[in-house]
């Protein structure tokens, strides 16, 4: 069946560069001719027809997409609370989780939409497994902040991410060294420590601590106490928000929420509460939250996601469903969303990052 109406929709956390992916799947799908349905806040758009969050679903052109190629976030609005699989409804007066994939195969068929482009992470990618496997032409688009998406070498808003937390990090470098402190920054990247790694090297970092790496305080206390021995009283400790003590676990702000991924919290002031009693001098922490995941693209977001998203295209003009576009560098090559899901990608115990890292002197408290 030939392609002549998509739906795009982004889906999970923003990150920078969904806008530039958008951009090059309407410019290069107007090109050929298809019509593009921009589909509101992830599946919410197409769980409920008339879902407006604030505009709903939209025909997009190239006029729409004219502007956006800088700007962070997503124009299309995104939801990590729409897994039509786990939707949170209310019934008989009590929040539960339905099933309501059903109504997203005929509302799809309804707006005669002959395949979809799904931007998104892990989570995404496999609810967009799930509906491929209930007959929706799907291509995937890997984002993420996290790095943690098999198959693929980047994901794009990582690279932004890493950007924003390498500047705070320089910034406070300059502080921790004026009041003599252990200025301890807590970094996203959920279960992988990829953020925390990159830019703990980027900006030279004393410590870093990673989920794939359980941490001890001894080893983290003898690094800080031998910089202060040799005239270094300050210290910038990097801390990933999935990070966890050998001894304990990972921190998190109280149970999972109905339909959503329970949320990280607490692991740089955990640190702090068990370095504070070791140290003569002060502890602070700064929580980058979700600066990481605004703010314009970097140039390499621009240019990874706008080739994905025209690779996108390609992948459903050449029939590809079931696939999502990758980074192979140098080319833009397709692999089964079925790969990329079964195998995330995390720091590997002897990953040549980690042995750059350990190589200039990074603690990492194992
Ligand atoms: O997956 C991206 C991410 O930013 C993670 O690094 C973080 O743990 C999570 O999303 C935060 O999600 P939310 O925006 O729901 O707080």
């Amino acid at each position: 069946m030939s392609i002549q109406r998509i739906g795009v929709m982004t889906g999970g956390g923003d990150c920078p560069g969904l806008n530039a992916v958008i951009r090059a799947v309407v410019i290069k799908a107007r090109a050929r001719g298809w019509q593009v349905l921009g589909i509101e806040d992830a599946t919410n758009g197409l769980i409920d027809l008339d879902y407006r969050s604030p505009r709903g679903n939209r025909w997009l052109e190239v006029a729409d997409v004219s502007d956006i190629l800088t700007k962070g976030g997503t124009i299309l609005g995104t939801s990590n609370k729409s897994d039509p699989f786990a939707y949170v409804t209310t019934k008989d007066g009590e929040r539960v989780e339905v099933d309501v994939s059903d109504v997203v195969v005929a509302n799809y068929q309804k707006l005669g939409l002959d395949a979809l482009v799904s931007i998104g992470g892990d989570g995404s990618m496999r609810i967009s497994q799930r509906l491929i496997d209930k007959g929706l032409r799907i291509v995937g688009v890997p984002k993420t902040i996290d790095h943690d998406l098999g198959s693929t070498d980047y994901t794009f808003g990582f690279n932004t991410a890493v950007q924003t937390a390498t500047d705070a990090i320089d910034r406070l470098q300059d502080t921790a060294e004026s009041h003599d402190r252990t200025m301890i920054v807590e970094v996203m990247g959920r279960d992988a420590g990829w953020i925390a790694l990159s830019a703990a090297i980027a900006g030279g970092a004393h410590a870093c601590l990673i989920p794939e790496l359980p941490y001890r305080i001894e080893p983290l206390v003898r690094a800080i106490r031998a910089r202060q021995a040799t005239g270094k009283p300050h210290s910038i400790l990097v801390v990933s928000e999935g990070a966890r003590p050998a001894d304990g676990e990972q921190s998190f702000a109280g149970a999972r929420d109905l339909g959503k991924m329970p949320r990280l919290f607490g692991a740089g002031s955990k640190l702090a509460a068990a370095l504070e009693p070791h140290l003569a001098t002060e502890v602070r922490v700064t929580v980058l939250g979700h600066v990481q995941r605004g703010g314009t693209p970097t140039q390499f977001d621009r240019i990874l996601g706008t080739r994905f998203g025209a690779a996108a295209i390609d992948a459903l003009a050449d029939g590809k469903f079931a696939h999502m576009v990758a980074l192979r560098t140098p080319n833009v090559v397709c692999v089964p969303i079925a790969e990329a899901i079964a195998d995330p990608h995390h720091v590997s115990l002897r990953d040549s990052l980690l042995q750059a890292a350990r190589d200039v002197g990074i603690c990492f408290g194992d």
